[in-house]
């Protein structure tokens, strides 16, 4: 079913496993998400991110194409429909007026109490609508899409707690090192600050950059509250790596759905893995 984030991911920190977010770019990815999350009996949340929603035509055929696959499919698992890394309020009502079932309204780089300004006017309006909010505080590094950061800033864990306190957001990024895309060397997460951000604000917790991050970090974002792991570039990488070795061994083939069914079956099995490391397997 379409829900929101907001019990799936009260229930993953109350029993201690995280709900992947993974990105959707295209046809085959919402697929093999949704394939994935079946099979596994796992709720899933599908990231939607403004270049990928422009990319594949616009919010509208997202909602359409998600919501024609999960009837096609007979997915009965709980699916969030999330836009991720929301640019501005205006954008957030686009993607809820569209039927998108949650929203990330980053406005991180603007001043503190700008971001509480934003961010309090968007959850006006989801859960005006029954949608999940998340915001986010501190940088993530790295990029994705348009959102290009300077450097890592970690999260203040006091401004963590205020935001919570006067915003009524459902689920918290603090940027605690992590990075979009992959990581040069191992990444560095502040887990003293996580620590302290779960003790001051109790809501789920939200790690960007889930590729490269190794499990016993996952682990541990997940036992000090961490309840949502966003993945995309892991899902990237091996989709087009199936795709170059497909098209290396059959030089001649032309049709796309020759090669994109391996991406797909590459995309699906890398998701699987998530959910079974995240602990969301059979939690559906
Ligand atoms: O918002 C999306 C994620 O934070 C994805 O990060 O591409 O490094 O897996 P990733
Ligand atoms: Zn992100």
């Amino acid at each position: 079913a379409l829900v929101s984030m907001k019990e799936m991911l009260e229930k993953g920190k109350k029993e201690g496993y995280a709900v992947g977010q993974f990105n959707i770019n295209n046809l085959e990815f919402t697929q093999a998400i949704l394939q994935a999350a079946e099979e596994e009996k796992s709720p899933v949340i599908l990231g939607v991110s403004e270049g990928a929603a422009k990319y594949m035509g616009g919010f509208t055929t997202v909602v359409h194409m998600v919501k024609g696959l999960m009837v096609d499919y007979n997915i009965t698992v709980p699916v969030a429909i999330h836009l991720d890394h929301g640019s501005s309020f205006e954008k957030c009502k686009a993607a809820i007026d569209a039927g998108f079932t949650s929203v990330m309204i980053d406005a991180s780089h603007h001043p503190f109490e700008e971001n509480v300004e934003i961010t309090s006017k968007v959850v006006e309006y989801a859960h005006a609508h029954n949608v999940s909010v998340e915001a986010e505080l501190g940088t993530v590094g790295g990029q994705e899409d348009d959102v290009i950061a300077d450097g890592v800033i970690y999260a203040d864990p006091t401004e963590c707690a205020d935001l919570v306190k006067r915003t009524a957001i459902d689920c918290l990024a603090p940027a605690l090192g992590s990075v979009h895309g992959p990581y040069k060397g191992e990444p560095n997460l502040g887990f003293k600050e996580m620590e302290e951000i779960s003790k001051l604000a109790d809501l789920p917790l939200v790690l960007h950059g889930g590729t490269g991050i190794p499990t016993k970090d996952i682990t541990r974002a997940i036992s000090l509250g961490t309840a949502k792991i966003n993945v995309n570039t892991e899902n990237q990488i091996s989709a087009t790596k199936a795709i170059r070795e497909y098209l290396a061994a059959n030089e001649h083939q032309y049709d796309p759905r020759k090669y994109l069914i391996p991406a797909r079956d590459a995309i699906k099995a890398t998701v699987i893995g998530k959910m079974r490391e995240f602990g969301s397997s059979n939690k559906a």
